[in-house]
């Protein structure tokens, strides 16, 4: 696989690509019994439709806010009725796993120089709280939210976002990296050098925009970037 060169910033989505959104459902998952998987992946759809819907209605709140909406309707949907359930699904969501390979991956690209951000959805408390929680402040020079912003992804005035806090005009200058396929070619269509973690397989979907590189697993980082 090419490699990505002149690479002066590394940017990561956070949620589904540093962080599991699944392991809130998965730690309850005997509490929840069979509908959990349902749960799990009904959750994060309308969680990320709602971003989506909010930010062409011109009608933001924040990610903790349509985390919770989108929790509520999943709910409900199921007709899950667990008297305290939100609650410690919300509380488990500032305390996602980090996903097993995250920590050694960032050491090894920090020990390669190359700055490091997050750019995600998340508000500053909810990122705050996933970063300290997993340990992996010691990365970052900075932890990006759209909360500066206004608006979700896959607005271009996101991605812009990081390169004005970077002081970045080049955009092929960052690598963006995201787990997200939406996210990744949204990213790689606004000018972003990207990279696509397939962690489970995955396909491009059918919008604009091309990753310069697709890799399994984080760890695979770092031999990419020059
Ligand atoms: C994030 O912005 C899209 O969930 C993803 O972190």
């Amino acid at each position: 696989m090419a490699g990505l060169e002149g690479i002066r910033a590394c940017v990561f989505d956070a949620y589904g690509t540093l962080f599991d959104v699944g392991s809130p459902v998965q730690k309850l998952a005997t509490e929840i019994g069979e509908k959990a998987s349902g749960l799990a992946s009904l959750w994060r759809q309308k969680q990320l439709e709602y971003t989506w819907l909010r930010s062409l209605m011109g009608v933001h709140a924040d990610f903790w806010h349509v985390t919770g909406d989108a929790l509520d309707f999943s709910l409900e949907a199921l007709k899950i009725e667990d008297v305290g359930l939100r609650d410690e699904l919300m509380t488990l969501y500032l305390k996602l796993d980090a996903y097993p390979e995250v920590a050694e991956a960032l050491k090894a690209l920090k020990a390669k120089g190359k700055r490091m951000a997050i750019l995600s959805n998340g508000s500053p408390s909810m990122l705050d709280s996933a970063v300290r929680t997993a340990g992996l402040e010691k990365y970052f020079d900075m932890v990006l939210s759209v909360e500066d912003v206004g608006i979700y992804k896959p607005s271009r005035r996101v991605y812009r976002h990081a390169m004005h806090k970077l002081q970045i005009q080049d955009a092929p200058a960052i690598c963006f990296v995201s787990a997200n396929s939406w996210d990744a070619q949204a990213a790689a269509q606004f000018g972003f050098q990207v990279v696509r973690l397939a962690r489970s397989g995955g396909q491009d979907d059918r919008i604009p925009g091309k990753p310069s590189a697709v890799i399994q697993s984080l760890s695979e980082l770092a031999a990419l970037v020059s």
